[in-house]
C-alpha cells in the first residue's frame, strides 16, 4: 500500500516513543510505502485535493537518532489524496480552526475516494473532553459551564473538584481545588476569562494516585493492556507530558466493559484508533486527534499494538 501520513514535522519525531513512528516503522517493515507531509501541505485545487508530499524511508535507528536523521525523503510531489490507499490523520492538537480546516479539506479528498483513518467528520465531531457526555453511566459527577456562579455552586457541592479547559491537552491548564477553596476565585476568573470560555468542572477523583489510564481502541477491540499515567511528587496530573510515569498493566473488568462500549461506536463513525483515558473507574477523556502511548505498552508488555494497528489498518482499506 502507499500510505500518506500527515504529521506534525518529521525533524521533531522523538522516534524512541513516538507513536507515529511506531505506525512508519511496522508498515515499512510489511513492505508499504510511506509518503509524509504536514497539513499545511494539503490544498484543494478546484477539482481534487492533493499533499505536497514527499516519499520517505527510515534510514536512521534510534540509537543515535539525536544526531542522525531517522528518514530520508524524496522531492515533493503534489499527489491527490486518491493516489493513496491509505491517508493517516496524526496532526498533534491544538485543536484549533486550522484543524477544522484540514478535516474540511481530507473530507472533500473522501468524497471523491481517499480513505482517510481516522475519519475527517469523526475527528471533527468528537470533543476529547466532552464525547463523554454519551456514556453518562461511566462519567463521575461533571459540570461544564462559562457561569462563574454554577463553578463555585459545584465546588461547594462536592468539595474537592477538578477544573480545566474544553481545548487542553498534556495537562494544561488543569487545576485541584480541595475543600478550603483556596484560589478557586482566580481558576474561575481564568479558566473562563471571566464567561467567555466554556470550563469542565469535575470531582476529584482519588484514584488517580493509581494513574491516569490510557485505554487504546483498534477497529473496535479494545488493547489488553492499558497504559496507567501516574502522577509523580505533588503534581496532580499524570501526563506524560507534565512528569507522569507511565506504567503499563492489564486492563481490569471496569476498563474493558467501557472499552467494550464504545469500541463497536467509535468504529462505526471512522474511528480506526481512538484512546480512552479512565482514572479509577471513570472515563475522563475521548482522544482520537492523535492517540499515543503505542510504544510504552509494546516496550513494557511486548504486545505488538502498531502490528495490531497496521492489521486493522489493512483490513480497513481491503
Ligand atoms: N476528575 C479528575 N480527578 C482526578 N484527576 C484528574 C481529573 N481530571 C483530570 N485529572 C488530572 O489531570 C490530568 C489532565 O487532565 P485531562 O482531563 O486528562 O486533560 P488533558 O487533555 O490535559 O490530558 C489527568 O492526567 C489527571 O492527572
Ligand atoms: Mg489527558
Amino acid at each position: 500500500m502507499n500510505i500518506l501520513f500527515i504529521a506534525d514535522p518529521l525533524d521533531r519525531f522523538k522516534i524512541y516513543k513516538d507513536t507515529t513512528y511506531a505506525m512508519m516503522a511496522e508498515a515499512a517493515r510489511r513492505g508499504h510505502v510511506l509518503y509524509a507531509c504536514e497539513p499545511q501541505h494539503l490544498a484543494w485545487n478546484g477539482a481534487k485535493v492533493e499533499a505536497s508530499a514527499r516519499r520517505i524511508a527510515i534510514v536512521g535507528d534510534e540509537a543515535n537518532s539525536d544526531r542522525l536523521p531517522w528518514y530520508a525523503a524524496e522531492q515533493a510531489e503534489h499527489l491527490s489524496l486518491t493516489h493513496f490507499d491509505a491517508v493517516l490523520m496524526r496532526k498533534d492538537p491544538p485543536f484549533d480552526l486550522e484543524y477544522v480546516n484540514a478535516t474540511w479539506l481530507l473530507e472533500i479528498a473522501e468524497r471523491n475516494g481517499a480513505r482517510i483513518f481516522n475519519k475527517p467528520q469523526a475527528i471533527r465531531d468528537h470533543s476529547e473532553k466532552l464525547a463523554i457526555a454519551e456514556w453518562p453511566q461511566f462519567v463521575t459527577p461533571t459540570l461544564v459551564t462559562r457561569d462563574a456562579a454554577r463553578l463555585r455552586a459545584f465546588h461547594a457541592e462536592h468539595g474537592d473538584v477538578i477544573l480545566k479547559p474544553l481545548d487542553g491537552m498534556g495537562g494544561m491548564g488543569v487545576f485541584r481545588v480541595k475543600a478550603d477553596g483556596m484560589n478557586l476565585g482566580s481558576i474561575v476568573e481564568m479558566l473562563s476569562e471571566d464567561g467567555a470560555r466554556t470550563v469542565m468542572a469535575q470531582k476529584f477523583i482519588p484514584e488517580i494516585t493509581d494513574g491516569d489510564k490510557r485505554i487504546l481502541v483498534i477497529g473496535g477491540q479494545p488493547v489488553p493492556y492499558s497504559l496507567a499515567r501516574i502522577p509523580q511528587g505533588s503534581e496532580v496530573r499524570g501526563n506524560l507530558a507534565a512528569g507522569g510515569l507511565g506504567r503499563a498493566q492489564p486492563l481490569s473488568a471496569r476498563d474493558r466493559e467501557i472499552a467494550e462500549t464504545l469500541g463497536p461506536v467509535l468504529q462505526a463513525r471512522g474511528l480506526l484508533l481512538a484512546g480512552l483515558d479512565a482514572i479509577g473507574d471513570y472515563l475522563t477523556e475521548v482522544n482520537v486527534t492523535s492517540p499515543t502511548c503505542f510504544r510504552e505498552i509494546m516496550d513494557q508488555t511486548g504486545f505488538d499494538v502498531a502490528g495490531t494497528f497496521i492489521d486493522a489498518l489493512e483490513r480497513a482499506v481491503h
